[in-house]
């Protein structure tokens, strides 16, 4: 092979003629045929450093010529892309795959197996289900489960986890009238006893919820709240009421209020022994 450490433009180089206009111009070959380099090479190592580790101004230039100037003046303009995307975190609600859905009297047995939730003294009867669940199953709702199903698996019957029970009072709060059974209620379709109606009084503009109730294996994932206010919503996109009320012990009075009840004072209802607190939601304050 050629010895190419001392260039002559005059010769050809592996064969190949050197271009005209190399005619003239000696290209050194490496950093000691180039004084000025190897003046270089000599500092960087005196410095200590290995001449490899040395940038020279053209990589500098480089990196200025890759900066860009960002204006963000206009980002006000788009917040919602200028935002991480919501990242949803499955929650134990999710899991239950739940759907809310009017209750009939074909649920008084799994209504029966929701209210084991409550003390035995605070509890709804079966034929107080029965006799709801049978007059105003529009103001019912339950929240259920279905568990996911493998291709061509028989669909179960979903279970219930969750209830809201109701009836119509014409009071602006619970009463203990509203909350009991008629005598005759198989029968009579009213009874007034002294002037005021017991149970449901299909003319009230008030819905008195009986229960709230959520089975005990499911509490503390959030299905009492999501059924609260899918209840609230439908009862006010539905437009039959003027309010909702409700009786609470003390401990529930915020969780009622996070829903937009207010706390309307010590109920006189002696249902379950007494110590009750009313609570109301108005709908069309404004008006
Ligand atoms: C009250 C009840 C319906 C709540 O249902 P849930 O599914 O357990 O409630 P959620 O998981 O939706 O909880 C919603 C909020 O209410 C609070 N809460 C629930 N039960 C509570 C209780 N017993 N005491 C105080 N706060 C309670 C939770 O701390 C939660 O607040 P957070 O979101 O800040 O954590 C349910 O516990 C139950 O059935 N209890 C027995 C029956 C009863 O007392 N019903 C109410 C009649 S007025």
């Amino acid at each position: 092979m050629a010895d190419q450490s001392h260039y002559d433009p005059s010769h050809p180089i592996n064969g190949l003629k050197p271009l005209s206009n190399g005619d003239g111009f000696s290209l050194p070959l490496n950093q000691h045929d180039d004084p000025r380099l190897q003046e270089y090479s000599d500092a960087m190592m005196a410095n200590g450093l290995p001449l490899e580790e040395v940038d020279d101004d053209e990589d500098e230039e480089d990196g200025e010529d890759d900066y860009v100037a960002v204006d963000h003046d206009d980002l006000n303009e788009y917040p919602y892309w200028f935002r991480r995307p919501p990242v949803h975190h499955r929650s134990k609600l999710d899991d239950l795959h739940p759907f809310v859905q009017i209750l009939t009297e074909s649920n008084v047995d799994d209504c029966v197996a929701v209210e084991e939730a409550f003390p035995e003294h605070e509890r709804c009867s079966r034929e107080k289900f029965q006799y709801r669940l049978g007059r105003c199953p529009e103001l019912c709702l339950g929240l259920f489960t279905l568990p996911i199903l493998d291709q061509g698996e028989p669909k179960p019957r979903p279970t219930l986890v969750g209830h809201v029970i109701a009836t119509r009072v014409s009071t602006p709060h619970v009463t203990d009238k509203s909350m009991e059974l008629p005598a005759n209620w198989k029968t009579e379709r009213l009874t007034v006893v002294d002037g005021e109606t017991v149970g449901h009084d299909e003319t009230g503009t008030s819905i008195a919820v009986h229960s709230l109730a959520v089975s005990s294996e499911h509490q503390g994932k959030g299905v009492g709240s999501t059924l609260m206010k899918a209840y609230i919503q439908r009862i006010r996109e539905a437009a039959i009421a003027d309010r909702i009320v409700i009786i609470a012990h003390d401990h529930l009075v915020q969780f009622y209020e996070s829903f937009g009840f207010t706390n309307g004072g010590p109920s006189k209802c002696q249902f379950g022994g007494g110590g009750w607190t009313d609570l109301v939601l108005e709908f069309n304050t404004e008006e």
